[in-house]
C-alpha cells in the first residue's frame, strides 16, 4: 500500500504564459453522447484526467472501442459494437457522471440499467429530475437495490419544465429527445457552456437542436446521428484556478486560450478585488496581473452565467487573504464547503452557517496537514498551500487527479513549489 500526497510550499509570485486543457465536464458527457451514434467518432482537445479513464472503461465495458492518443490529445471510440445497456457498479459508483449514459442508452437501445451514482460527496446530488423525465417520457423505471432499471419501447417528446437548471438534467432529456420522434422542449434548461458544446456536437451528428432566448432549448427527433469528430471547447474552471493560484502569490500570467466569455462574472469579481484582468478579442484569451493589495468581495454561486459553483472553493482561498470581509454563498449544492475546515488549519478566519461562509481576511496562511473533501476543493487546497507561509501537505489527491490532467505540472511551471510524494504505508 501506497499513501500519495503532496508537498505545497511558499511560492514566489507565479509568473509565464499557460495552455489550458479541454474542459472535463464537456468531454465526460459528450464521450456518453457518442452512444447515440453507431461508428468511430474522434474527439480532439480531450484532457486525460482519472474521470475520463473511468469514462472510458464505462463505454469499454458496454463494448465499445476506444483508441486513446495521448500525444494528440485524442480518443477515437467506436460505438458500432455496443451490445450492453447495464453499467458496472463499481465504475458508476466512482464517478456521478456516469448517469449521463442513461439517456443515449434510453435513446438507441431502448433499455439501460444503472447502479445509483457515486463521484465527489458534495451534498446528496440525486438525479431524481433525470429519472422523473424519463418517465415522463414513457419509460419504466423500477430501482432493485441500490440499481435503476429504465426501459421503454417507444419514448415521447415531452414539455420539461424543470424546477432547476440542473446541468445533468438537461444533457440527460437533450441527449435522449434527439432521436424522440416529435418536438421536446426543455424550460428553464441549463445554460452551461458544456451544455452548449453537447448541443454543437449533436448537430453535427445531425440532431435538430435550438437554443432559445431565456433557457429554453427545443429538440426535434431524428431517426438516426452519425459519427463525427469534435474539438473539446477549453477548460474555463481550469482557466479560473490558474487565475486564482496567480493572484495569491501576486503573480502574472497570460492565458491565450482563456475562454473569458465564459467566466464574465468571475473575472468581474477579480477586477472588484483590485486584479487587472483583460481579454482578447471576441473573449478569447485572459490576461491577468495580480494586485498587491487585494480587497475582499463577496459573491454567491449560481447556475451559468452566474459564479460558478466549481470555482467558490479556489475563489475562498484569495478571500481569505484579501483586506477586509467577504460572505461566500453557496446555493447549488448543499455541502459544498467542505474545504473550509482545511482553510480554517491554516489559519483562515472563516465564519460558517451552513452554506453561507463570512471570511475575515488575515495577512497570511499557514502550512498545515489538508485532506482533499472534492475535486474543486483539492484544487482550492493546493492554492492555499502554494501562497500559505511554510510546507503543507495534501492528502486525498485522488480526487485532484480526477478532475485536471496535470494542474500540478502546469503550476510548477508557472513557479509554483509542489512536490508530488509517494510513501509506502
Ligand atoms: C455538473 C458538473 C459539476 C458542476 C454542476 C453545476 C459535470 C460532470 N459536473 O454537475 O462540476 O458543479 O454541474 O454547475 O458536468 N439536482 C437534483 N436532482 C437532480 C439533479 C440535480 O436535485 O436530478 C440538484 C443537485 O443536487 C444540485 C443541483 O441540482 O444541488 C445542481 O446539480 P446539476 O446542475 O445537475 O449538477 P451536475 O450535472 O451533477
Amino acid at each position: 500500500m501506497h499513501s500519495e500526497f503532496l508537498v505545497l510550499e511558499k511560492s514566489p509570485a507565479l509568473c509565464g504564459i499557460s495552455d489550458l486543457n479541454g474542459a472535463k465536464n464537456a468531454v465526460l458527457v459528450i464521450m456518453a453522447s457518442l452512444i447515440l451514434t453507431s461508428g468511430k467518432s474522434k474527439l480532439c482537445n480531450v484532457p486525460f484526467s482519472h474521470d475520463v479513464f473511468q469514462m472510458i472503461a464505462l463505454l469499454e465495458s458496454l463494448g465499445a472501442g476506444v483508441v486513446i492518443h495521448e500525444e494528440s490529445q485524442s480518443l477515437t471510440i467506436d460505438t458500432t459494437t455496443i451490445i450492453k445497456h447495464a453499467v458496472n457498479a463499481e465504475i458508476m459508483k466512482k464517478m456521478r457522471a456516469s448517469i449521463l449514459v442513461m439517456g443515449p442508452l434510453l435513446a438507441r437501445f431502448g433499455k439501460a440499467a444503472i447502479a445509483l451514482p457515486g463521484g465527489c460527496l458534495i451534498g446528496d446530488r440525486p438525479v431524481d429530475m433525470h429519472l422523473n423525465a424519463f418517465a415522463r417520457m414513457g419509460a419504466e423505471i423500477s430501482l432493485d437495490g441500490s440499481c435503476v432499471y429504465a426501459q421503454a419501447v417507444h419514448l415521447k417528446a415531452q414539455k420539461f419544465i424543470l424546477a432547476y437548471p440542473s446541468v445533468g438534467a438537461t444533457e440527460n432529456i437533450m441527449m435522449a429527445a434527439t432521436l424522440i420522434q416529435g418536438k421536446t422542449t426543455i424550460v428553464n434548461a441549463a445554460l452551461e457552456p458544456e451544455v452548449f458544446d453537447l448541443a454543437a456536437i449533436l448537430k453535427k451528428m445531425g440532431a435538430h437542436i435550438d437554443l432559445l432566448p431565456a433557457g429554453v432549448i427545443e429538440i426535434v427527433g431524428v431517426p438516426e446521428l452519425k459519427p463525427v469528430t469534435h474539438t473539446i471547447i477549453m477548460d474555463r474552471l481550469e482557466a479560473g484556478t490558474l487565475l486564482l493560484a496567480t493572484a495569491v502569490t501576486g503573480g502574472e500570467i497570460a492565458l491565450p486560450q482563456g475562454p473569458g466569455h465564459s467566466l464574465e462574472v468571475f473575472l468581474e469579481k477579480l477586477c472588484e478585488m483590485g486584479h487587472s484582468v483583460d481579454t482578447g478579442i471576441d473573449g478569447i484569451g485572459i490576461y491577468f496581473k495580480a494586485t498587491k493589495s487585494p480587497k475582499a468581495v463577496s459573491f454567491k454561486t449560481m447556475p451559468y452565467p452566474g459564479f460558478p459553483t466549481d470555482l467558490q472553493a479556489p475563489m475562498m482561498v484569495a478571500q481569505c487573504l484579501a483586506d477586509g470581509t467577504s460572505t461566500v454563498t453557496e446555493t447549488v449544492f448543499e455541502n459544498r464547503m467542505l474545504h473550509v475546515r482545511e482553510l480554517q488549519k491554516m489559519g483562515a478566519h472563516i465564519e460558517l452557517e451552513g452554506m453561507i461562509a463570512k471570511i475575515k481576511g488575515v495577512d497570511r496562511l499557514y502550512g498545515a496537514h489538508l485532506i482533499a473533501p472534492d475535486i474543486r476543493a483539492s484544487a482550492a487546497l493546493v492554492i492555499a498551500g502554494i501562497a500559505a507561509h511554510g510546507s503543507s501537505t495534501l492528502s486525498g489527491i485522488h480526487h485532484l487527479l480526477r478532475g485536471y490532467q496535470n494542474l500540478c505540472g502546469t503550476l510548477q511551471k508557472l513557479g509554483a513549489r509542489i512536490i508530488y510524494k509517494s510513501e509506502a504505508i
